[in-house]
């Protein structure tokens, strides 16, 4: 009876460990709060790299659109191809464990967006539809502004 209770204090001590370090390695590198939004706390480098790809992802989201306007299917695929995961390879890894997890799979999910229209203009999909996948992409680019933002280091 006794060793059963020991048992379980050492399981759930165990867990509580797990559980911590769970949450360490998720929270990534937060600070403060300010106007309702998280800050990430990035390096000079870090927050240039980051900020600089999100100025590609504007200027992806322009020419992909701009192509299905002009309906340029293989235009299409490779724009949004380029915008995909493909342009994650080169993250590196000391910054990704900084951006906490419901940032980074926002910021995947997008890629993986990106990647579903490269695949669906490849496979000749109306325009339409790839302009409903490009409208509902836009919303992961709204949710994120919404909830996180970049300090610059002091
Ligand atoms: C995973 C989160 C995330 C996603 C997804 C995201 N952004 Fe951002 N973006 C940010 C953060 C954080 C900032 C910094 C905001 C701040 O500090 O006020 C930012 C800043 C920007 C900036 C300003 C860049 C600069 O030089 O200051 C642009 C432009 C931008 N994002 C465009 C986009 C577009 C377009 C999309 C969607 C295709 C997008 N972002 C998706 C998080 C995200």
């Amino acid at each position: 009876m006794k060793n059963i209770k020991v048992l379980w204090t050492v399981i759930i001590l165990l867990l509580l460990i797990l559980g911590a370090l769970g949450f360490i390695m998720t929270k990534g590198s937060v600070g403060e709060v300010v106007d309702g939004r998280t800050s990430v706390v990035l390096t000079q480098d870090e927050r240039n790299l980051v900020l600089s790809e999100m100025r590609a992802f504007l200027v992806s989201v322009q020419g992909v659109s701009q192509a299905i306007t002009e309906k340029d299917l293989d235009k299409v695929a490779k724009l949004a191809h380029e915008a995909g995961m493909a342009a994650e390879l080169n993250t590196p890894g000391e910054l990704l464990r900084k951006i906490p997890a419901a940032m980074k799979s926002l910021g995947f999910g997008t890629r993986g967006l990106f990647d579903d229209i490269s695949a669906a203009a490849k496979a000749g999909k109306d325009p339409i539809e790839l302009r409903k996948q490009l409208d509902s992409l836009m919303n992961n680019c709204i949710a994120c502004h919404t909830a996180f933002r970049l300090p610059e280091p002091l």
